[in-house]
């Protein structure tokens, strides 16, 4: 990567929201401002940095807040686009995770906050089996995952999520359709993600789905008014209450499914999440006949990515750079569920250089969706006795 210093044009330093507030001077070079966060894990401590994007030359600079000084004088970074830049998104600058927490001034917050949504999207279970096709159309869209977990409602957490409905009559039948097999929660981050989200689903009966919209989710996937293959929040207020109760900010929210038996764990790398491949990804595995028994995403630290690769530190000349990959983005880990899948699953994946992959197994997910051999689309267990315990630190301990 280029890397070119360029001077800084003022001299005065620039606190939050103290320069370029409302209408932009045209004389002045537009840039963009964020407050970020950064978790330094050698000095175990949370920084928060004033973030800044110049455009034009699509270069980046820095600021410590607490400290008053410059920590990166501009610099050009091309990995960076425009539409990565919004609060709530995590960006990966210079192998540090920057967490965009607050618009830095008005006139970003105007030019690149104002259409940006989260909404909570569930797949019900009765189309669970066809959620690669959904995260699919999901990213066709422009809208992006930022959070999944699969898990099985119980009666009483279904009847919390739907209280609103208690008194209609079919409050009970979808009670019992909710909780009658696993469903797959996902914030959903996009430019008006909460209509967007329900356009894509449909009208709620699948029936009527069928004639007025044929290519939405409840369409293709669903059966009738009540089995209806998806949910999606109906106003940004019962978004952020929905999605409260699937990730809540204080604690777990409902269970995971993970199983802990017969299984071995599989991670979709951020650089494959952050290329919108999730949705083919599961959809390559369940073609080829895997179950996905457990689904959550994460965002990994540089010390949960240490002590997960810590049996390659030594012995793999890729290790620091499967670290910088790990926690460059968020990842999804998947239990797959088989007797035979610790083998299987792994002789799925392919060799681990995706290059070598192309040559000789070009139908595995490495040859297919792998960029080299650190960004080689997936992670999976290697030794089969190891595979509840990878299964075990995701959904057990970081699940925490
Ligand atoms: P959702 O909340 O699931 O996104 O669907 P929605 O807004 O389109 O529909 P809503 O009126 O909120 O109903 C919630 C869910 O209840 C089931 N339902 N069954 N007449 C029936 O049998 C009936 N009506 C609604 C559906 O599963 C619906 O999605
Ligand atoms: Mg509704």
């Amino acid at each position: 990567m280029q890397v070119q210093l360029i001077k800084r044009r003022d001299k005065q330093k620039p606190t939050r929201g103290s320069t370029r507030e409302g209408n932009m001077d045209p004389s002045q070079e537009e840039r963009f401002a964020f407050l970020a966060e950064w978790y330094d894990p050698n000095a175990a401590l949370l920084r928060q940095y004033q973030f800044l994007f110049y455009p034009k030359d699509r270069s980046v600079e820095m600021f410590d807040m607490k400290n008053h000084r410059t920590f990166l004088r501009r610099t050009k970074y091309d990995d960076i686009n425009l539409q990565d830049l919004f609060v709530g998104n995590r960006l990966n600058v210079f192998s540090r995770q920057l967490h965009l927490i607050e618009y830095g001034d008005q006139y970003t917050a105007s030019k690149l906050g104002s259409r940006k949504e989260k909404t909570l999207a569930m797949i019900k279970p009765d189309a669970t089996d066809k959620m690669g096709t959904i995260i699919q159309l999901i990213y066709d869209a422009g809208l992006t995952v930022t959070k999944a977990k699969m898990t099985a409602l119980s009666r009483k957490e279904a009847m919390d999520f739907y209280a609103e409905h208690q008194s209609k009559s079919f409050f009970n039948n979808l009670v019992q359709f909710v909780t009658s097999g696993p469903v797959v929660a996902m914030e959903i981050l996009g430019d008006e993600a909460v209509t967007a989200w329900r356009r894509l689903l449909g009208p709620t009966d699948s029936s009527v789905a069928r004639n007025e919209a044929p290519d939405s989710v409840r369409a293709n996937f669903g059966t009738d008014g009540t089995k209806n293959a998806g949910h999606g929040s109906d106003s940004l207020a019962s978004a952020a209450r929905e999605l409260e109760f699937f990730f809540p900010s204080t604690g777990r929210g409902p269970s995971n499914t993970a199983k802990y038996s017969d299984c071995t764990c599989c991670l979709i790398k951020p650089h494959a999440i952050a290329e919108g491949l999730t949705g083919k990804i599961f959809n390559a595995i369940s073609d080829a006949g895997f179950k996905i028994s457990a689904l959550q995403m994460f965002n990994m630290d540089r010390a949960n990515a240490e002590e997960f690769y810590e049996i390659y530190k030594g012995v793999v000349a890729e290790y620091t750079g499967m670290v910088a990959e790990l926690c460059s983005g968020p990842c999804m880990a998947l239990e797959i569920h088989g007797s035979e899948a610790p083998k299987t699953f792994r002789e799925f994946c392919g060799p681990a250089d995706p290059e070598i992959a192309r040559h000789l197994r070009p139908h595995t997910l490495r040859a297919v969706f792998g960029k080299n051999k650190v960004q080689n689309a997936v992670h999976c267990t290697d030794l089969p006795d190891d595979g509840i315990l990878e299964v075990q630190y995701f959904f057990k301990i970081l699940d925490g």
